[in-house]
């Protein structure tokens, strides 16, 4: 997730709007930054890594000339977070410029298709193909900017909003967008394009919304927008938005953490856009391993004790789950030249994950890492690394985390198990192709038990204790169930495997005790049901997360929330979970508590 803004004024220099805006996206990534300007038929550009207020200081981002410009805010996805990668990103002649946020999937073959033609590539980014491909446009045929940028956008696979200026129409923005926000803002003498509101709020409050396969041209006149597909034209009127900039930032979400929950979607579908060679490069080594460590804390712990399921059942790989506290303890002296430690965190820099890495490190174990944050510590002493894509993690409960974990580690578990010809290619197929329908069912889940779970939250809110329970691979999604409740709600909250409540954790079941099933059809499906007629035998109230058409743990439970049916097991707490959340998330708001600022937690915890 990045920020762009541009800008056309009728009044003076644009340079110190456009640093001003950029600081109201920072919350959307702060790696890079980075301004283009137009003035007297030439490009003025300055950028380079890290916060904006370092950039600022070191090269004074507002004394750049002209009324026209664009501008970035970068969260890394492709290419380390330096300033060579930092937008605005450039054509061959240093006339076109492009900021970007979202991922171009095919830019490999676009980059190499370019290079064969002689273009030069300055950074490691997939943005700069764009810069690229407008340049070849507009040499090539006499077209206009507008329709050089059309050209360039059809060749474009994956997600994107840009914004591009060129010397040669030094009038005008042109802007496009598939699946990244983009925002028009429109001042009595300015024009706005931004990836999203609280950018020019305080300009302006009449604002367009640009909708996915369009594509805008800003000029000092105003906008115009137009399909990409067909380059019709759109009539679309300016809306009145009545957010106050807090509201804005959260995107009219009271908090951060529901945003979040509500990003998953859109976060799913960019972990699909994972480049492939990295997930080849990662399952050669866990093939090779003679053993395999899944180090991780807190939220990222538990999508790795999902992925142990993943391997073990897709790929047949026995993996270690480890919590990375104790790793030093358990495996210390173990670890060695033939270990593998995939290390799992959403911040690249918890202290306990990364003392168990330098722990492998020393004894010559390979290190592998996912992370949301590139450039991070983690990143730096991987041998090789994947981002998770999901864009900052305001909230300190991980939401879009698990689930993007998550995501990434089944393809990884995927790509192993073809490797090692663990799985039919009708298997494989009917596994990518329901990876691929998750963010639709998650955007369902969402859509169509958002109130169920508000309501069940107003029920219990007074619960003392609450009880999860689940099997197999949500055993894990149990956990993260509890964690969430018990961080956010300070809910006192037990997780178990199902199958071991009655070991113990039963004898505290009495009369009205909340009990949170994770429920699938799955091959656990039957113990299952017979756990909850325990629990029930002994008063529990029994809240079961069930498939739809599942009215045999319907009739059973007391409250039910409902997932659409047919996701295969491996990949179930990804749905399973997005109720869980919800419900810690309404707990926490009808006990009167804050969900995104937990007494005492940590959003990035630094110390041992
Ligand atoms: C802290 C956060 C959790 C997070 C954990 C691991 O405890 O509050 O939300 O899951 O750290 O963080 P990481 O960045 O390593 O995934």
């Amino acid at each position: 997730m990045c920020g762009i803004f541009g800008c056309i004024s009728k009044n003076g220099n644009v340079a110190p709007i456009i640093h001003e805006a950029l600081k109201r996206l920072e919350y959307r990534g702060y790696d890079s930054v980075g301004e283009a300007t137009l003035y007297n038929g030439k490009l003025y550009i300055k950028k380079d890594q890290g916060k904006i207020d370092e950039v600022h200081k070191i090269h004074n981002l507002d004394d750049l000339p002209g009324n026209i410009g664009i501008g970035h805010t970068r969260w890394a996805t492709h290419g380390a977070p330096l300033k060579v990668n930092a937008h605005p990103h450039t054509d061959c002649d240093e006339q076109i410029a492009v900021v970007h946020n979202g991922i171009i999937e095919n830019f490999s073959e676009l980059k190499l298709e370019l290079e064969n033609r002689g273009h030069m590539f300055r950074s490691k980014t997939d943005t700069e193909v764009i810069a690229h491909l407008i340049e070849e446009a507009l040499k090539s045929s006499s077209l206009s900017l507008e329709e050089a940028v059309l050209d360039a956008v059809r060749r474009l696979e994956g997600s994107y909003a840009i914004a591009v200026v060129s010397t040669k129409e030094p009038d005008k923005i042109v802007c496009a967008r598939n699946e990244s926000p983009l925002v028009l803002g429109l001042g009595e003498n300015a024009v706005y394009c931004a990836s999203d509101i609280p950018a020019f709020l305080p300009l302006t409050n009449k604002m367009v919304v640009v909708n996915d396969g369009e594509l805008v041209v800003l000029s000092p006149e105003g906008f115009k927008i137009k399909k990409i597909s067909d380059a019709s034209l759109v009539t679309r009127e300016p809306k009145i938005v009545d957010w106050t900039p807090e509201m804005a930032v959260k995107q009219g979400y009271p908090h951060f953490m529901l945003k979040e929950i509500h990003e998953q979607p859109a976060c799913l579908r960019n972990t699909l856009r994972l480049q492939e060679h990295y997930l080849d490069l990662m399952s050669t080594f866990l093939d090779r391993a003679r053993e395999v460590f899944l180090v991780a804390c807190g939220t990222s712990y538990h999508a790795c004790l999902a992925a142990s399921y993943m391997f073990s059942k897709l790929a047949f790989l026995a993996t270690y789950p480890v919590i990375a506290s104790e790793f030093v303890e358990q495996h210390g002296k173990s670890v060695n030249i033939d270990s593998t430690i995939l290390a799992v965190s959403q911040s690249g820099e918890t202290a306990d994950t990364l003392a168990a890495v330098n722990c492998a490190r020393q004894r010559a174990a390979t290190v592998l890492g996912l992370t949301n944050v590139i450039g991070s510590t983690l990143t730096r002493v991987s041998r090789v690394y994947i981002c998770q894509q999901s864009g900052p993690e305001i909230g300190v409960a991980a939401t879009k985390t698990f689930t993007s974990q998550l995501s990434v580690l089944a393809q990884l578990a995927l790509r192993l198990a073809k490797k090692r010809g663990k799985v039919s290619q009708d298997e494989m197929d009917f596994l990518a192709e329901k990876l691929e329908s998750l963010p639709d069912v998650v955007e369902k889940i969402i859509e169509t038990q958002e109130e169920n779970v508000k309501r069940i939250a107003k029920k219990y809110k007074d619960a003392e204790t609450f009880f999860f329970l689940g099997r197999g691979i949500n055993t894990a999604t149990a956990y993260e169930g509890r964690l969430k409740l018990m961080e956010i709600a300070y809910v006192p909250a037990i997780a178990y495997p199902a199958g071991e409540s009655k070991h113990g954790p039963i004898s505290l079941v009495e009369k009205g005790f909340p009990v949170v099933f994770i429920c699938p059809r799955d091959g656990t499906h039957k113990t299952m049901v017979g756990n909850i007629m325990e629990m029930k035998a002994r008063g529990a109230s029994i809240i079961a997360v069930v498939e739809e058409d599942d009215d045999e743990v319907k009739g059973l439970a007391d409250d039910y929330i409902e997932v659409p049916r047919g996701i295969p097991e491996v990949l179930s707490p990804i749905p399973f979970v997005i109720p869980l959340q919800l419900l810690a998330y309404y707990m926490a708001v009808e006990r009167g508590h804050n969900p995104d600022t937990p007494r005492n937690l940590a959003k990035s915890v630094t110390v041992k």
